[in-house]
């Protein structure tokens, strides 16, 4: 069928110029091989006509609504490489907001979602009746998620929620329904979790990372540091069977990438099977995200639950889940559930996704080393501004000395063309994250590595 649409029509006033400018970058993109485009980055593109980029008035100012300088958002965005709004050349080292697994719009997954319409696939419907990639995510996801003979297996797939936080708020009630259902006689629950967490922005998450201080009762909420083994086992001793759960995320990319040791989580485990708690790994910021898809089959960790979203679609209709054991199927549909849980397109998108992650581990682990060795030799190179290197493979963290070199230095990644983010808005933190898409070839992340020498060695 041709296209009834106009997209000047459809994008406004600003459409002849903006879809000329989003034609040219486009093109220009595709066009240019990575050694042109890595050549480039950080320069005005002026192949691109350049438009009068629409203003964010009408968004709120959390998202940039109150924002008086011209705007520079995302124009056109291809592999890990994006146009902004004032034609400039940007290599994402984030992976957009951490979810874009193979970068924007990769041309095989688009092309997979192409062919799988045509055949009938469809984008959403209602979770009652699910579509067969649905089902086929769910039981490929059980198999990744247990290792051959795995007793106890975790073997059921809540698919029927799209977001993270919404994940995150169904683990959390699998936990305290459990609770309740056993051990309520213990007292008021417990849940013992990490600090610096984030596992979404539902309200009861939320308290679990200290906001919402006097509106949640009869939940008590124990924040551990982590990586510190006796202050782990002296809240389980403390706390006993009132423990419903423990909470982990492998790497703590809200908390200046502190990779979480697999010798503390192996400890939280046997507390957990001791005192009859529920062990959870959010995996919405890892998952996905290494050869072995998930960060606990690598730390040879047996989770209770695990929280899936983000880079599972690569970026594209989200849907998240929660992997878990049988026996802790106790919810009802309508505790845990999005309209949006349990699409078919998106699911078909993750299972091909999946096989690019299978036909490609051997680069993905390499690329994951060589990132992790690079920040190492920049924090050995620079140990006057530089105080650690964080994270695990793709989710990295370089840790300054100074919260404002830090904030400095993620401006003069900017200027230069690479996109990064800096943790600095809380006491302590002064970090620098990168999390490169899966696509990230030796050449993308010696520019990424050369880049951060040359702006460290200019730093007086
Ligand atoms: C570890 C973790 N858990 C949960 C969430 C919430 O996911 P969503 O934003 O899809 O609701 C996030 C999002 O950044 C996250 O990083």
């Amino acid at each position: 069928m041709n296209n009834p649409f106009s997209i000047a029509q459809i994008l406004g006033s600003h459409g002849p110029t903006l879809e000329g400018a989003m034609r040219a970058g486009s093109s220009w993109l595709a066009t240019h091989s990575e050694a042109q485009l890595l050549n480039l980055v950080g320069r005005i593109v002026e192949e691109v006509p350049p438009f009068q980029a629409i203003d964010k008035s009408s968004l709120p100012d959390s998202f940039g609504g109150g924002q008086t300088s011209p705007p520079d958002d995302l124009l056109v965005g291809r592999g890990l490489f994006y146009l902004a709004e004032q034609r400039r050349l940007f290599l994402d080292c984030t992976s957009g907001h951490y979810q874009m697994l193979w970068g924007y719009n990769h041309p095989a997954l688009d092309a997979a979602v192409a062919a799988a319409t045509q055949l009938g696939v469809v984008w959403d419907n209602h979770s009652n009746i699910p579509q067969a990639p649905v089902k086929y995510l769910a039981h490929r996801l059980v198999s990744l998620a247990n290792p051959a003979g795995q007793k106890d297996p975790l073997n059921t797939v809540l698919l029927g929620v799209c977001t993270g936080s919404v994940a995150c708020g169904a683990a959390l009630k699998i936990m305290l329904k459990v609770y309740q259902a056993r051990r309520h006689e213990s007292g008021v629950p417990v849940i013992l979790t990490l600090d610096g967490n984030y596992h979404g922005t539902d309200m009861v998450p939320q308290f679990l990372r200290g906001m919402w201080p006097h509106l949640v009762s009869d939940l008590e909420v124990v924040k551990l540091e982590p990586n510190h083994p006796e202050a782990l086992a002296s809240a389980f001793q403390k706390y006993g069977t009132r423990i419903a759960g423990f909470w982990a995320e492998p790497v703590m990319m809200n908390r200046e990438a502190i990779a979480v040791e697999a010798d503390y989580l192996r400890l939280a485990r046997q507390w957990c099977d001791e005192v009859g708690a529920l062990l959870c790994i959010d995996e919405i910021q890892t998952g996905f995200w290494q050869s072995r898809v998930f960060a606990f089959r690598e730390l040879d960790l047996h989770p209770d639950l695990v929280v899936v979203g983000k880079g599972m679609t690569a970026g594209f209709h989200p849907l998240s889940g929660v992997i878990f054991k049988e026996r802790l199927d106790v919810l009802e549909q309508y505790d845990a559930i999005s309209t949006n849980g349990s699409a078919a397109l998106p699911s078909y998108v993750a299972l091909c996704s999946l096989q690019m992650i299978e036909s490609m581990s051997g680069q993905i682990s390499q690329i994951g080393q060589k990132i992790m060795d690079g920040f190492c030799a920049l924090v050995s190179e620079f140990p006057e501004h530089l105080q650690a290197a964080h994270g695990r493979g793709y989710l990295a963290g370089l840790k300054f000395k100074r919260v404002e070199v830090a904030q400095n230095f993620q401006r003069d990644l900017l200027k230069a063309g690479l996109w990064t983010r800096v943790h600095a808005y809380h006491e302590g933190h002064r970090t620098l994250l990168t999390k490169l898409g899966l696509l990230s070839s030796p050449a993308v992340v010696d520019f990424m590595l050369g880049q951060f020498r040359m702006l460290l060695q200019a730093i007086r």
